[in-house]
């Protein structure tokens, strides 16, 4: 399977998991959504992640995203690992898990890079928009967990940028000033963003964040 590109259509499929079997596409709904994938069941870094995720759900929730994980193992075994996740992390991991055990979903996705390891998925993210086009991917390696802070950035600067003719700079948190979108001109740009335009360079404009 080619690696999924930025735009592409997230492909769709039925999956069993810790939750029972579903279809990703009627999971996500009319919503946004967040796939990523996990090494292995039982293993530390997958551990803190899923607990982190777990605490997450609420701040996704608000967003309309909706949080799906995967691996390779069984959905007996996702469920005796769940209990752990909840005892160690102090928290109920309360979204699903997909058992992907014939890597159905994992080839679908290209989450198996068989140069870093042959059978295990890598840490992948997909975030998915409600067109069901991929707006993001992320590929971590297994050694490195990833940060959700930057999953809910990125959904907001996602969200926002749908929505307004504006880009979002570097290290940009929610409430803070925007770029104007280059391809509108500055005098446009000043009647379409009423709080204010910025002139610091032609190509650089910047205006409060019009979502604050
Ligand atoms: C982990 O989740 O801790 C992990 C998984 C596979 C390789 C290394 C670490």
């Amino acid at each position: 399977m080619a690696a999924i590109r930025l735009g592409d259509v997230a492909p769709n499929f039925d999956a069993e998991t810790s939750m029972g079997p579903l279809n990703f596409y009627d999971y996500l709904g009319d919503g946004w959504g967040i796939l990523f994938s996990h090494p292995a069941d039982f293993t530390p870094v997958c551990t803190t992640e899923l607990g982190t995720a777990a605490k997450f759900k609420d701040e996704f929730a608000k967003r309309n995203v909706k949080m799906i994980a995967l691996s390779v193992d069984g959905a007996e075994s996702h469920k005796a690992w769940i209990k752990d996740i909840d005892e160690t992390q102090h928290t109920t991991v309360n979204f699903p898990i997909i058992a992907d055990e014939d890597r159905k979903v994992s080839d679908l996705y290209d989450m198996i890079h068989p140069n870093a390891d042959d059978t295990l998925t890598v840490r992948s993210v997909f975030i998915i928009a409600p067109d069901k086009t991929v707006k993001l991917t992320l590929t971590y390696p297994a050694s490195t967990g990833r940060n959700f802070y930057e999953l809910l950035r990125v959904v907001d600067s996602l969200q926002l940028t749908a929505y307004h003719k504006v880009a979002t700079p570097a290290n940009w948190e929610h409430g803070q000033d925007v770029v104007v979108s280059p391809a509108i001109p500055t005098e446009e740009a000043k009647e379409m963003f009423t709080q204010g335009v910025e002139e610091i360079k032609p190509y650089l404009r910047m205006t409060p964040d019009p979502s604050a």
